[in-house]
């Protein structure tokens, strides 16, 4: 399947709602309490895109898959580390790949499109959190991410535990994944 990874346009709010309430319903079933997650809806996850789409800027970023028929199978947002007292730079924000599509690399090159993007714009390291319960987590360590960190926060009035996952040395692991997927280095905008 051709893929293209590209940052999003305004025109991509409604896709990437409809992907968030996906999966957002799949990945955190019995974790986030189930009236906040029966209430996602499309547009206003729309409305809430379209404003974050807006902010995209030398430093935050949001990038989508996108199949050759246009349709969009991930999205992922990325930009400067949120002050948690570790010592990186960058944090990778958001990553979901649509629930048909998982297991398909996608993850993969989206989260690394982002570590090139951070890296381009100066950002040395990154890291991001994930929670606990999300079996997803052990993607971040299939993906080269050793945990940094472990904290409680509290979502939606329920008190979570997340762990950090981080990267010290982006230009390192932009320079491994380019030397496995030849041809897409510097490719990201
Ligand atoms: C987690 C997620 C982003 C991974 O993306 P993906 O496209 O399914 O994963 P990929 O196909 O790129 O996987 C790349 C590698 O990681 C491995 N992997 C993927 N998910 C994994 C998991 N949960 N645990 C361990 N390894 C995993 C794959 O087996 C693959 O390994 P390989 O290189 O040996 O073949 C995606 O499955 C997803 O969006 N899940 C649900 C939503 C979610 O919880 N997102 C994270 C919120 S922070």
């Amino acid at each position: 399947m051709m893929i293209r990874i590209r940052t999003a346009e305004p025109s991509d709010a409604g896709p990437i709602a409809e992907m968030h309430v996906a999966t957002w319903r799949i990945a955190y079933a019995g974790i986030l309490p189930d009236d906040v997650l029966l209430g996602l809806t499309p547009g206003a996850e729309q409305r809430n895109w379209a404003r974050i789409i807006a902010t995209i800027d030398h430093e935050f970023t949001v990038h989508v898959a996108e199949a050759a028929n246009g349709e969009l199978l991930a999205y992922g947002s990325a930009g400067p580390v949120r002050p948690n007292g570790l010592p990186l730079s960058g944090e990778v924000y958001t990553l979901y790949v649509s629930p048909d599509h998982q297991g398909q690399g996608l993850g993969r090159e989206l989260l690394f499109s982002m570590f090139a993007r951070l890296q381009a714009q100066g950002f040395g390291s990154a890291m991001l959190w994930v929670l606990a319960a999300n079996p997803a987590r052990f993607f971040y360590h299939a993906m080269g991410g050793a945990v940094a960190a472990e904290r409680r926060e509290s979502h939606f009035g329920v008190a979570l535990d997340e762990v950090a996952y981080a990267w010290p040395d982006l230009a390192k692991v932009c320079r491994q994944f380019d030397m496995t997927y030849q041809g897409r280095a510097g490719g990201y905008q």
